[in-house]
Parts: structure tokens; C-alpha cells; sequence
């Protein structure tokens, strides 16, 4: 008789666990997205350039940090987005979900939008989808698996109910690098797919004028905002 055959569980390899990287996790859609996969059972990095607030949400999520880390960083700086990417990746692993959530909504019409505020908020809602992308896929690609999801809105569609036309703007471009990176990179097991909330109960909403708030919502057939939890069901 020869030594015992190894059971099947035995030789099976332990599953590694999957990595979240959640931009803007630290309040509203970002965080119910970066609670949803955690739930799920991934580990997740709620990059912030609010630190304090990503600190306590992964804190909340998971004390020891085994499955929960803060990354502190503006997704307007390339490089400080770099530097993160790069801790999350020789902690856990590089990421193989991506969603990219980060934006700052601003107010503002086609005559009155400051230039600069134009190219700011372009480089933090727009430019940092490619950024986090091309700073992700390629890891993912050569795991054979990945998922990248970016936040887009309605507004991206429609012109914004209560943001501006820069905001708007640049939602409507997250649209075209998701169809393109999504045709560059189907072939290596990776999707790339955007989910475009139309109004959402958030800490955004608190400081916009309460009169723009209820004419947004009467506009929303349901009569509602939606709320975070449902747009992370989503994701
Ligand atoms: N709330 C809505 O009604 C609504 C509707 C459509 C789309 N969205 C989109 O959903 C996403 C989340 O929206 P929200 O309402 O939760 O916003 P929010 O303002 O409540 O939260 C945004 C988070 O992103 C972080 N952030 C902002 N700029 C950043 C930067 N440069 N670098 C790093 N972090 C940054 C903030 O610190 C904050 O934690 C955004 O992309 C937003 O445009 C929201």
C-alpha cells in the first residue's frame, strides 16, 4: 500500500481572493459599491482623496485590514494614482475589478463655466478612467480576468438636471473609452461595461438648492431618488 491519495479538496489550489479597487469609496455610491463587494467576499481599496473618511469605512469594513485598505490619492494626479495602484498591487495583488466612481459635481451653465474649472474637472471625471485603466488592464490581461466598471450618468445623455454642462460633458465621454477599452480587451477575458445612475441620494445632494432638488425629482417618474445601495446592486 502506497501513501494515502490526496483528496480532491486537498490538491485543489486555494482560491486567491479577488481584488477591488473602488475610486471615491469613502462616501455615497462609492462606498455602497465598495460595501457590496466586500460582502461579496473581495477584497477592496477605496481610494480616496478624502483620507479620513476612507480610513473609517475600511475600518468598519474589516478592522484588521486583511481584506480592506485606504489608498489616498486625487485621480486627477497620474502620479499620486500611480503610487496607489502600486501599494494596493505589492499588498494583496494588482486589482481584477476595477470601478471607476470618482467624480466631483459641480454647478454651472454652457455661459458662465470657468475655463480652467472646464480642464479640472475633466482631467478628475474623464481623463482618470483612462489613467486607472491603462494602469489596471494590463495585469488583468495577463490573468485572463478582469472587470472594469466606470460610473457614468444620465446627465452624460440628457445635459444635467442639477449639474453643469462640464460635468455633463464628461460623463458623456466616460461612454466612448468603456466602448473602446471594452473591444480591446474582450479577447483577454476582460469586460468593461459603464452604469449611468440618473439621481441618487448622496452627500453630493446635500449641498445643491433644495429647489433644484425637488424639480429634479419631479421629474424621476418613480417620484424618488434612487439610492446608493441600488446602483452597487447593479455594479
Ligand atoms: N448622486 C447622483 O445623483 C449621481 C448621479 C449620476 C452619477 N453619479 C456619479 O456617481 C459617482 C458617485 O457619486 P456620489 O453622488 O456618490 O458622489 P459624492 O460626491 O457623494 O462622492 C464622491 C467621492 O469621490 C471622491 N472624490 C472626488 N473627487 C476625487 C478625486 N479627484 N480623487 C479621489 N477621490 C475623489 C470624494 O472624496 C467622495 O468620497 C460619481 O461618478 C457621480 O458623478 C452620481
Amino acid at each position: 500500500m502506497g501513501a494515502p491519495r490526496p483528496s480532491a479538496d486537498s490538491i485543489r489550489p486555494t482560491a486567491v481572493r479577488k481584488v477591488a479597487l473602488v475610486t471615491g469609496a469613502a462616501r455615497g455610491i462609492g462606498a455602497a459599491i465598495t460595501g457590496e463587494l466586500h460582502r461579496r467576499g473581495l477584497r477592496v481599496a477605496l481610494l480616496d482623496q478624502d483620507d479620513t473618511g476612507a480610513q473609517a469605512l475600511a475600518k468598519t469594513l474589516d478592522p484588521d485590514g486583511d481584506s480592506a485598505m485606504a489608498l489616498h490619492a486625487d485621480v486627477s494626479d497620474p502620479e499620486g494614482t500611480q503610487r496607489a495602484v502600486q501599494a494596493v498591487s505589492s499588498t494583496w495583488n494588482s486589482p481584477d475589478v476595477l470601478v471607476n466612481n470618482a467624480a466631483r459635481t459641480a454647478p454651472g451653465s454652457v455661459w458662465d463655466v470657468d475655463l480652467d474649472e472646464w480642464d479640472t474637472l475633466m482631467a478628475t471625471n474623464l481623463r482618470s478612467v483612462l489613467v486607472l485603466t491603462r494602469l489596471c488592464a494590463p495585469a488583468m490581461r495577463e490573468r485572463g480576468w478582469g472587470r472594469v466598471i466606470n460610473v457614468a450618468s444620465l446627465a452624460g445623455q440628457q445635459g444635467g438636471l442639477v449639474a453643469g454642462p462640464h460635468f455633463a460633458a464628461a460623463k458623456a465621454g466616460v461612454l466612448v473609452p468603456t466602448k473602446v477599452f471594452a473591444q480591446e480587451l474582450a479577447a483577454y477575458g476582460i469586460t468593461v461595461n459603464a452604469v449611468a445612475p440618473a439621481a441618487v441620494q448622496t452627500p453630493v445632494m446635500d449641498d445643491l438648492p433644495a429647489e433644484a432638488l425637488q424639480r429634479a425629482t419631479d421629474r424621476i417618474p418613480v417620484g424618488r431618488f434612487g439610492r446608493p445601495e441600488e446602483v452597487a446592486a447593479l455594479v
